[in-house]
């Protein structure tokens, strides 16, 4: 079973990146959003940012100019924008990345299996949410796995490829191999709360908003040590500030109310009342940092 025809539900943060990695990797990708402007939004940051890996690669000398050019025009043709969700029915593989919202996720799974053809392979790039839930109600469970990539998607290296009890081998190996096709190396696992990644990472955040909370050191200093003391690209709050005080805190409340007893799920105190203020860390400009565009200010 191989996966060439891909549909992306969702094309802002994380879908606009899946969208680029899987044309840049030879799919046919649709990109459905639910207004215009935001798959132009969209469709414009692919723009910008295939254009940039391309220069990169002159600049290291990993490809001629022509080389590089005509990577940018693959890319570019392969993909197709729509805001009409029929326009997925025929897709091999969809993979939904919408806001981190369980009832918005099942009522899209519900449509989609509906709509699309009965061999489509589902996937969610959720962050936390249990993808046996999300399976349950597309209506068919044997072809739905998790596809959780990471943020930015176009640099970093991996996939979590995640399987229920119900996912058939063949439908966990084609989006195995569809993860490997965008360039990442996959790995396998079992649908648990935060999978491998988020399971470590976000109790090392919560760690870090603890420390700040009692000021047991100052934001830079906890950024540096874990910087230089661990070889980290990013300090943990910096790090928050990127991925979206927002979504940080929905994991966190999402998995609070399902696992009560947890100790590692802890919200801190800090994290609501700044997102309640609005820093939101990158996206809103401000959060432990304040930010120009990507960069920190
Ligand atoms: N497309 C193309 N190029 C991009 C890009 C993109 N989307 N994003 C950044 N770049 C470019 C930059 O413009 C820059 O180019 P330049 O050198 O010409 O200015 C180059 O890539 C390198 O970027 P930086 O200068 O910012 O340098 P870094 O070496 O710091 O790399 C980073 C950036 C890869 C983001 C690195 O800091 C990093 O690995 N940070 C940690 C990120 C991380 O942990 N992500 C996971 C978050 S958790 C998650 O996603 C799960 C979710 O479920 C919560």
């Amino acid at each position: 079973m191989k996966i060439q025809k891909v549909g992306v539900v969702g094309c802002g943060l994380m879908g606009h990146g899946i969208v680029q990695i899987a044309a840049q990797g030879g799919c046919q990708v649709i990109a459905l959003e639910t207004e215009q402007s935001f798959l132009d939004k969209g469709l414009s940051r692919i723009d910008g940012s295939v254009k940039k890996l391309a220069s990169k690669l002159v600049e290291k000398g990993k490809q001629s100019e022509e080389q590089a050019a005509a990577m940018v025009e693959t890319t570019l043709a392969n993909i197709t924008g729509t805001t009409n969700r029929a326009d997925l029915a025929d897709c091999d593989l969809i993979v939904e990345a919408i806001v981190e919202n369980l009832e918005a996720k099942t009522s899209l799974f519900a449509e989609l299996g509906k709509l699309c053809k009965p061999e489509t392979i589902f996937a969610s790039n959720t962050s936390s949410f249990p993808i046996g839930e999300m399976a349950e109600a597309s209506g068919r469970p044997s072809r739905f796995v998790g596809l959780h990539f990471f943020n930015p998607v176009q640099l970093m290296r991996l996939v979590e490829v995640v399987r229920t009890e119900n996912t058939d081998e063949e439908v966990f190996n084609a989006a195995r191999d569809f993860g490997t096709a965008c360039g990442k190396t996959a790995v396998s696992c079992k649908d648990t709360p935060g999978f491998v990644v988020n399971r470590l990472l976000v109790p090392f955040m919560v760690q870090s908003l603890l420390m700040l909370e009692r000021g047991d050191a100052s934001r830079e200093d906890i950024d540096a040590a874990m910087q230089l003391g661990c070889g980290h690209p990013m300090g943990p709050l910096t790090l928050t500030d990127y991925v979206g005080l927002d979504t940080t805190l929905y994991i966190l409340q999402g998995w609070k109310e399902r696992y009560p007893d947890e100790a590692a799920f802890e919200v801190p105190k800090i994290l609501e009342t700044m997102v309640a203020e609005g820093k939101l860390g990158r996206k809103s400009g401000e959060g432990f940092y304040k930010w120009d565009g990507d960069k920190k200010a």
